[in-house]
């Protein structure tokens, strides 16, 4: 059971599960059972927390699973390091390291959005399409995320303004099967998933451009024209006879809510596919911290606490759960800005402390840009915490963390 205390009553061999964040609402967030060791672990809750959630249950040993830092099952404990982590790896295979899958990530995720455009370019022009390269190329990204479950998931930050259709589609598609696989989803599952998902919002091909990007609310006849396109896309992929029904389904109930408030069938709960309650919550992340025409975009931290919110109600709370997971509250490319004045881009996570990650420091305390990068990991510096996230800075993030 979880229990709420005061920063001054943490005590060494209590297992934090929990931190409340000053400022800024307070939000909660759950890290990993940390056991604090020693003053020195303390010490490091001391700063930058208005309180602390203990485990009241737990003792020093867990049992053998930790409760990873959504509060979800998810990977054996002392498994630590970011290969081990997921659950799901093969035994005896190795994942591939970060660095050398990220390359091999770019170009499926280039290849993958240049696709996914020529195929809605195809379905709104009445031509035949590719059906058959969507499976292929579905195929490596699933192929991309079992070598590696970080890489290609870490180029969902890098989003490109003018394409954001495309973008969208192959982040949602990218964003799904790392839920997925954190579901721990056999291989013919997460292509199914992943075709759902690359291809949810097929049906805007038959929506026209100016309500798809209007700014401003829609008129009730706006809103209902819109809404169609989840059963236009069902149709459309319904025709080919090539998509399997798990995958129709998804892009069907992709706007349907976990309460029953969604369209267009009003289903709730167990009612709507799983692949479907995965879609629509990676779907609502993409679209919140992606800038659009109409919308400024917002930090992944917060659109986590958004949907946190609103877990078990618009979302399956297990799936936002599993998101929060899989992207970390400071995914991979985010800037963000430290306790001492200097800003940094996240370079990895830390799987049992989704708070504290590495950092690349590239504007020092005197707000002028450093000749070189300095990596700190948060982890193992007392004195340096994140305070908050950026959705924009002056220098090249891509560059700075190997992507571009
Ligand atoms: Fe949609």
């Amino acid at each position: 059971m979880m229990k709420k205390i005061d920063i001054s009553e943490l005590r060494a061999g209590m297992r934090v599960c929990g931190v409340e964040k000053k400022g800024r609402g307070g939000a909660l967030f759950f890290v990993n059972n940390i056991l604090l060791e020693n003053e020195s672990e303390i010490r490091r809750f001391s700063n930058g927390y208005a309180a602390i959630y203990i485990n009241a249950d737990d003792g020093p040993e867990d049992g053998g699973f930790a409760v990873d830092d959504a509060g979800v099952k998810g990977r054996p404990a002392g498994t630590g390091g970011r290969e081990a982590s997921g659950g799901d790896v093969p035994a005896g295979q190795a994942e591939a390291p970060f660095a050398a899958e990220l390359a091999r990530a770019k170009d499926i995720k280039s290849e993958a959005e240049g696709l996914v455009k020529s195929f809605m370019n195809s379905i709104r022009l009445g031509r035949e399409a590719d059906y058959g390269a969507v499976h292929g190329m579905v195929g490596k990204m699933v192929d991309s995320i079992f070598r590696n479950r970080d890489a290609l998931l870490s180029l969902v930050r890098l989003k490109s303004f003018d394409n954001y259709t495309f973008t969208h589609s192959v982040n949602v598609c990218v964003l799904s099967l790392a839920i997925g696989r954190h579901m721990s989803l056999g291989e013919g599952e997460l292509r199914s998933l992943g075709i759902g998902a690359i291809l949810h919002d097929i049906g805007k091909t038959l929506i026209p451009e100016g309500l798809l990007n209007k700014r401003g609310s829609f008129s009730e006849p706006e809103y209902n024209e819109m809404i169609k396109h989840a059963s236009l896309g069902f149709e459309i992929v319904s025709r080919t006879g090539l998509i399997g029904e798990d995958a129709r389904l998804a892009v069907l109930q992709h706007h349907e809510r976990y309460d029953g408030s969604g369209y267009q069938g009003g289903l709730s709960g167990a009612d709507i596919h799983p692949f479907a309650r995965v879609v629509s919550v990676a779907d609502v992340y993409d679209a919140m911290t992606s800038r659009r025409v109409y919308q400024e975009a917002i930090a992944p931290e917060a659109a986590l606490k958004k949907m946190f919110a609103l877990r078990g109600r618009s979302f399956e709370a297990e799936t936002v759960e599993r998101l929060v997971r899989c992207v970390g509250l400071y995914p991979i490319g985010t800037v963000v800005e430290l306790n001492t004045g200097e800003t940094a881009v996240v370079k990895a996570q830390n799987p049992d402390h989704s708070l504290r990650p590495v950092v690349l420091i590239a504007v020092g305390k005197d707000k002028k840009m450093l000749d070189d990068p300095v990596e700190a990991d948060l982890l193992g510096e007392s004195g340096r915490w994140v305070i908050a996230s950026r959705t924009a800075c002056d220098f090249d993030v891509e560059r700075l963390i190997g992507c571009g």
